[in-house]
């Protein structure tokens, strides 16, 4: 059985979705704006000419979702869309995406061939999904074997250090330094997901895992009009300084 989350997103798709998708905190609970965060234009706002500037083909997206950015992508250079969910392997299958696959983020060399990718997007926040330090250093690890040698990355975060950050559904101070913590819950047609427990990393803590990790965080974008602490942040693969 899919979870909400991904059941909401495929009934969207095919037009079948007929409650709210509702995101739950500790006693606080919001919907979701499933159409128009999922399935707008990608290239719509701000954000995405900084996105697009760091990628280049073969691109990994990873936690592709219903593949909205997957399919921009596919028409500029190869792309390859991971997602967690079977449910939304299909639904991106049955929106065009050419290269659709069943894959966990958090054990990618377990699937993708070594070497094989010169750039990777991780967008909407599953990052966090590491849960620890340890494992975003561990994940980021990964990466490296799966991509070439001059491969760049996109992932991006929610900054403790930012006042809105606390306002965030679900959200838990962390007692170090840079590092918070969210637990949510999705709901949708009467189901109520399993708890979703992000770690919240600021990009000084993202720059310490990426160099532990082989990365360098080469730039950090983040919008004027956010006014949640969310954050962009592009990496290359070597240390700075290193030869690319
Ligand atoms: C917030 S959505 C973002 C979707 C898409 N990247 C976008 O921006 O429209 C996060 C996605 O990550 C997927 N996801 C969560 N955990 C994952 C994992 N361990 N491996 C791969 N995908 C995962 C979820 O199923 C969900 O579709």
């Amino acid at each position: 059985m899919p979870s909400p989350f991904a059941r909401a997103l495929r009934d969207q798709h095919r037009d079948e979705r007929d409650a709210p998708l509702r995101v739950h905190g500790d006693d606080e609970c919001r919907e979701h704006p499933v159409e128009a965060f999922y399935f707008g234009d990608p290239t719509g706002g701000d954000a995405f000419p900084w996105i697009e500037s760091w990628l280049d083909g073969p691109l990994l997206d990873v936690g592709a979702g219903v593949g909205r950015d997957a399919r921009y992508f596919q028409a500029q250079f190869e792309t390859v869309a991971v997602e967690v969910s079977d449910a939304l392997v299909e639904t991106m299958r049955d929106r065009g995406v050419d290269d659709a696959r069943r894959g966990d983020l958090f054990a990618l060399p377990e699937t993708l061939p070594a070497d094989r990718f010169r750039s990777v997007l991780i967008r909407g926040t599953q990052l966090g999904l590491a849960g620890s330090t340890d494992r975003l250093r561990g994940t980021l690890a990964d990466l490296d074997v799966v991509t070439r040698a001059d491969a760049t990355a996109v992932v991006d975060g929610y900054d403790p250090a930012h006042p809105g950050t606390a306002d965030l559904i679900g959200y838990r101070d962390d007692p170090r330094d840079g590092l918070a913590r969210r637990t949510i819950r999705f709901e949708y047609a009467g189901e109520r997901g399993d708890p979703l427990e992000f770690l919240l990393f600021g990009p000084d803590r993202l720059r310490a895992a990426a160099s532990d990790a082989g990365w360098t965080v080469a730039a950090v974008d983040a919008p004027s009009t956010a006014d949640t602490g969310y954050y962009r942040a592009a990496l290359r693969r070597g240390q700075s300084g290193s030869p690319q």
